[in-house]
This record gives structure tokens, sequence and C-alpha cells, in this order.
């Protein structure tokens, strides 16, 4: 609901109904101002109801709170926009116009006696289950089927498998195939986006088809001020691609981390499970000759 609040003289537009607000409202409504009180929450207080004691007298947070909100509940000067935002402001000194949108409350404030039935009745509180949809029928080649069932298999258990799953898809395919994935949430019965959420999250899983050798260049800070990056370069050169790249052949992608935890041999690559240390650019070009098919 939008509620426009125009008045040119006498009125005031108090913003924020925490203690500071409450005052003054307050103070302004005793002025004899009318006082328009806008607050976000769905109750003036703001967060020192929070709070038990106050620094530096050390006086009960409550007790300095409660008589302004009782004060300002009654009183006949001060409108209480709660639960209230403010969406413009427009004029200038002594004739603004506020456009106010007020949210709804689902809630008769007429009516509320504060008994707290809806509260039981809640149905954000009170979650409504419904059966989980449907998961679509998975075309699969039916040796897919059989590696991907094998490596489900090996791990018993539901979310806690997960992690171990993808290791063992990606170790056998390289990467992780959407089919795959949703053999995954199939038999496991996960939910498909927990599982895309997960192999998204780690850098060791990828969604894309990776190459055969994955060469790795370490970009921290050791490798780094030992020329990692001109080996980097080197690598983007020899293959033709870009770092997070495969070759159109399927045989390499390269990849850069940040320190892969052997910085005494620094600048160092990995070509799958083999390391190199203390290369140079030229060297490293040739280690990708050991490879080609
Ligand atoms: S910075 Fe490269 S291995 Fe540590």
């Amino acid at each position: 609901m939008a509620q426009e609040t125009s008045q040119k003289v006498g009125a005031v537009l108090v913003v924020g109904g925490g203690v500071g607000g409450m005052q003054a409202s307050l103070d302004l409504a005793e002025a004899g101002y009318k006082v328009y009180l806008v607050e976000k929450g769905p109750s003036i207080g703001g967060v020192m109801a929070q709070l038990d004691k106050t620094f530096p007298t050390n006086d009960c947070a409550m007790c300095t709170l409660a008589p302004r909100m009782v004060d300002c509940g009654g009183h006949l000067n001060i409108e209480k926009l709660t639960y209230s935002e403010i969406e413009s402001i427009e004029g200038s000194v002594g004739n603004f116009s506020v456009r106010v949108r007020k949210k709804a409350r689902y809630v008769d404030p007429d009516k509320c006696t504060g008994c707290g039935e809806c509260v039981e009745s809640c149905l954000v509180k009170n979650i409504v289950y419904l059966e989980p949809p449907a998961i679509p029928k998975i075309e699969l080649e039916e040796d897919k089927r059989v590696k991907v069932d094998e490596i489900i298999s090996r791990y018993e258990g539901g979310r806690e498998s997960l992690v171990p799953i993808l290791q063992g898809i990606t170790n056998e395919f390289n990467w992780l195939p959407r089919e795959l994935l949703m053999r995954v949430a199939e038999v496991k019965q996960i939910p498909l986006e927990h599982i895309l959420r997960i192999a998204t999250f780690y850098k060791a899983f990828s969604l894309e088809p990776r190459g055969k050798h994955i060469v790795t260049v370490c970009m921290g800070t050791a490798c780094h001020v030992k020329g990692a990056q001109r080996i980097l370069e080197r690598f983007e050169r020899e293959l033709a691609i870009n770092t997070g790249e495969t070759t159109p052949d399927m045989q390499f992608t390269l990849e850069a981390v940040r320190c892969i935890g052997c910085c005494g041999l620094s600048p160092v690559v990995t070509v799958g499970d083999d390391l190199y240390g203390k290369l140079s650019p030229a060297k490293a070009a040739k280690i990708l000759e050991e490879y080609r098919d």
C-alpha cells in the first residue's frame, strides 16, 4: 500500500523509530507539531531493545526505552508509520511531499489483540512439505551408466558421499558431464541444484570438458617473483589458448592456481600428477613435448 503524505506547515517527518527517533518525535510533538514517525521495522524501539545495559552509566536499556515507547505509542500528535519505507521526497523547505510505502502485515491492526495465534498458524514458520519434483528421465549411454553407477556404489550415504563421488567421476571422465550429475541426483536422491552448488564451489571440479592433460601454472607469490607470468604466457603461445581454455584437440587444458605448496621449487608447474620445478619459459615449452600425442 502506498500512502502519500503532504503537509505544508506544522508537520514533521522523522525517519527511524529507534530511541533517537522516538525522542525527537516526542520533543517535536510536545512543541505542537504533527509528527509522522516512519520506521521500517514492524515496531518502534530499534536495536536498543536488544541491549542489556548501556555505557557509561550502566543503565538498563529497557528502562530508558520503554517510557519513550509508551509515550510515543499514545501521543495524539505522533502518527506512527511502522513497517514502512520512504519511496521519494520532493519539494523544498516548508513544502515537502513524501511518498511512503507501507508494507502489508497480513493482520488487521485494528482487530489485533496481540493473542499470538497468528504465529502458531504462520505459513512461513510451519513449512509446508511438498513431494520433491520428479527428476527427469536421463538419456545416458550404457557404458557411461555402468561406470557412473559403479562409482556411486563405492560410497554409502547421501549428501556426505557427494564429494568423493564427484572426485571419482572427475578421475574417470576428467570433468563432470551434466547427465552423469543427473544420474547421481537420481540414485542418491539429492537435488541437482545441491550437486551443482558443490561442483561449482571446488576448483578441482569442472562442468566443462577438459583436456587429457591439465597444465597448471602456480601463480603464488614465490612463483610469481620467479617469473611464473612469463611461463604462463609461453604456455598460452605454445598451446594457442588462453588460461582456463582447452585446446581444440582436447589434449591440454591450461590453468593457473595460487601456491601449490612447493615454494622451494618455484616457479612450479604441474601436468596432471607430475610436478616440475625451477622452470624457465624455454624448459616449460619442452615439457609439453613429453605429453603431445
Ligand atoms: S608460490 Fe608457487 S608453489 Fe608456492
